[in-house]
């Protein structure tokens, strides 16, 4: 989604918490993209992936996302 002309990656749970982080990817930049099967942001550009609250799972990033409040 955009929030302030700026893209931001936001899930929301099934408590109805709304979880806004930066979508960009810690390792080199790229847009990660929502996986809908295993609730993760996924990164396309080298396989980085991340939880819902922008923690790292897999590498090779080695910092989570940035959190934004909206
Ligand atoms: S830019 Fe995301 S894993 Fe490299």
């Amino acid at each position: 989604m955009k929030f302030e002309g700026k893209k931001v990656a936001a899930y929301r749970d099934d408590a109805g918490t709304l979880h806004t982080l930066s979508p960009t990817c810690t390792h080199a930049g790229c847009i990660v993209s929502w996986n809908g099967e295993e609730k993760s942001w996924d990164c396309p550009c080298h396989g980085a992936r991340y939880d819902i609250n922008g923690e790292v799972i897999t590498g090779p990033a080695t910092k989570g996302l940035a959190k934004i409040d909206v």
